[in-house]
């Protein structure tokens, strides 16, 4: 395995490979990769670049952070250079955020491995695997099981990413959300169906994903809109308490709390939210150990 540019390039081993990996690193085996990765995250983060972070300091790679706001990408450097000096520097890996769509597959090309930690609205592979992790150690095998996602589906590379691996590994993926944030198709593009109704599909799902409402991308968006949103597709502690049987919560992270989900819910025994965080940090130290051992 060289890169991780995204999931539909994962092949079948790679998958059962990071997944074997996760679970071995879970358990306090410790894999190395004595080499330097550069971290080079154009849009903000917390939990990704924090979890990478952590996860070289677990297989002993030597991180080396790029601020944008401080770097020669200020004085017009390309991102193609800036990946040539930094493999002239020494980095084996490069782990990247961009708001640009497929530039890691670009970049993927010129010598050094890459890591697609979030390309625009097209991927995030290793969120989608921390998902996938996470969710299997609550549920056990994922074969079968029904996940809703709902929210703001458009501009959403978890969607394209989670929902894509959860419908690989047999899951009955539903997805919900205004028309305007869930275009017509794009359900059936990624192999899940569209809900037909939102409370009804919530009843019946053994785990429910709150996506971000990307406020960014959106452009000006009205307090009156975002509490139109919550009464009529946020998971609200209301809507959440009414459940006979309750599912397991995801979000991937941040959370507008009070719009897309509510915040009494994110601390609950069967929200998995900060268990997506910590399955992150497994994944990646796994995806970075793999790559090591490619490259020696
Ligand atoms: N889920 C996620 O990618 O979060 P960050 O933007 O904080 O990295």
């Amino acid at each position: 395995m060289r890169h991780l540019v995204g999931i539909p390039e994962l092949s079948a081993p790679e998958l059962s490979a990071i997944l074997e990996r996760t679970s071995e690193i879970a358990k306090g085996a410790i894999f190395s990769f004595p080499g330097a990765v550069a971290l080079a995250f154009y849009e903000p983060s917390t939990r990704t670049e924090m979890s990478f972070l952590r996860a070289c300091q677990l297989v002993g790679a030597a991180p080396l952070r790029l601020l944008p706001e401080r770097a020669s990408v200020q004085k017009g450097e390309g991102p193609e250079e800036t990946l040539k000096t930094l493999l002239a520097i020494g980095a084996q890996v490069l782990v990247i955020r961009t708001p640009e769509p497929l530039l890691p597959h670009r970049l993927s090309h010129l010598g050094l491995s890459v890591v697609n930690a979030g390309d625009g609205a097209h991927q995030h592979p290793t969120q989608a695997l921390a998902d996938a992790v996470a969710l299997s150690r609550a549920l056990g095998e994922l074969g079968g099981r029904r996940m809703l996602v709902v929210g703001d589906h458009l501009h959403s590379r978890v969607s394209r990413s989670t929902v894509a691996l959860s419908v690989r590994l047999g899951m009955t993926v539903e997805l919900a959300g205004p028309p305007d944030l869930l275009p017509e198709g794009f359900a059936e593009m990624l192999g899940a169906t569209r809900s037909q109704d939102f409370e009804a599909s919530l009843a019946q799902a053994d785990v429910v994903m709150a996506l971000r409402i990307q406020m960014e991308r959106l452009g000006s968006v009205g307090a009156g809109d975002l509490a139109a949103y919550r009464r009529e597709w946020g998971v609200t502690a209301e809507r959440y308490q009414r459940l006979g049987a309750q599912p397991w919560l995801m979000h991937p992270g941040p959370a507008n709390l009070g719009v897309e989900i509510d915040p009494e819910l994110v601390d609950l025994p069967r929200s998995l939210i900060r268990r997506q965080v910590t399955a992150g940090v497994q994944v990646r130290a796994a995806v970075l150990s793999l790559i090591g051992e490619a490259l020696s």
